[in-house]
């Protein structure tokens, strides 16, 4: 039989979710409301991120309040980016009001706007904090994923296959469209995992002349394309390289998928959901050894705590090209 631990018993905490949603978040909220639970800790949340605390509507979770949701996408605290919050004023009530009910600890899901925001509340006295990173982009500095990542890149894989049947068939050539803001993380693991012909990265930017030269090459002779192209910071811009090359090489018919918000959504993976579990233990634990502004982190396959991210310091980006280039021998 399990022994109870109660070391921290009615020290409050509380969880909340923001920025972009992601698969696998329910599983971390999951993890902390029961590891917390286990080692006695009380926990409270809010809905809607940083928005919920603004609005100081928190309520208690419970283990049973959890039950059957790590299966599911999105977020049951729902998440949110505030505009609001990057104001002292709001922090101040924010903060004033967490330490009326007590609240000691914030653990935060999502990525470096959130920790941004969770700095800036325990600097200026507020609850102590750990991060857990959720977004589908993979792009936090300090830990090679994060969750989510690998269920939206499961799904552009397999939207990739369905596109790759009407494109053998039709003979269209097709540019899918992959989320990832400024990190090609999701674009290059789609186009190697999909089999794309090529990969478009805002890291290695391919000129549209030079991609129309690859595609008129003369050794190439498949009936079906598909140029995977990260949405860099102009989502949409898949319609202009299509444009583009349609004036480069009149002989080709292009059409575009933006794969969009479909990539967000989704039933986790179970890499995500171990993650996340494994995550949101961890972020209890560091809080009990006394850590705070820090996340939870994976770096070479080994979990661990790291310090947040510099706030200045850009996203995370893919460092080299070597997948792009075996892409391209294997695309062949
Ligand atoms: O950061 C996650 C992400 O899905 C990015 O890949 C994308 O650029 C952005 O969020 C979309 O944001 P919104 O949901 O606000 O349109």
């Amino acid at each position: 039989m399990a022994i109870r631990k109660q070391s921290h018993t009615h020290q409050k905490i509380l969880i909340l979710s923001s920025g972009g949603d992601s698969p696998g978040m329910n599983a971390a909220i999951r993890a902390v409301v029961r590891s917390g639970n286990y080692h006695g800790f009380e926990t409270y949340a809010c809905h809607d991120g940083y928005q919920g605390l603004i609005e100081q509507e928190i309520f208690t979770m419970n283990p049973s309040d959890v039950a059957g949701c790590i299966q599911r996408g999105g977020t049951i605290l729902r998440s949110g980016r505030s505009k609001e919050f990057h104001k002292k004023e709001t922090r101040d009530k924010v903060r004033a009001f967490l330490k009326r009910k007590n609240v000691e600890y914030l653990i935060a899901i999502g990525g470096d706007g959130t920790y941004r925001g969770a700095t800036l509340l325990q600097d200026e006295g507020g609850p102590k904090t750990i991060g857990i990173p959720g977004t589908i982009d993979n792009d936090i500095v300090g830990t090679d994923y994060t969750i989510g990542y690998d269920t939206a890149r499961n799904t552009a894989v397999n939207a990739i296959d369905k596109i790759r049947d009407t494109s053998a068939s039709s003979g269209l050539y097709f540019l899918v469209e992959t989320m990832g803001r400024h990190s090609g993380f999701l674009a290059v693991d789609v186009g190697l995992a999909g089999g794309a012909e090529f990969i478009l990265t805002p890291e290695f930017p391919i000129t549209i002349p030079t991609l129309a030269k690859r595609i008129m090459a003369p050794k190439r002779k498949k009936q079906s394309l598909i140029i995977v192209v990260s949405e860099s910071d102009s989502p949409g811009r898949s319609f202009h390289i299509a444009q583009a090359l349609k004036l480069l090489t009149p002989k080709f018919d292009y059409r575009v998928c933006v794969l969009g918000h479909i990539q967000r959504g989704g039933s986790p993976t179970t890499m995500d959901r171990i993650t996340a579990s494994i995550m949101g233990d961890m972020a209890i634990k560091g809080l009990m050894a006394g850590k705070s502004k820090c996340m939870t982190a994976m770096q070479s396959g080994k979990y661990l705590l790291m310090p947040f991210p510099d706030p200045n310091a850009p996203s995370r980006c893919l460092g080299n090209e070597d997948l792009i280039k075996l892409n391209s021998v294997l695309a062949t």
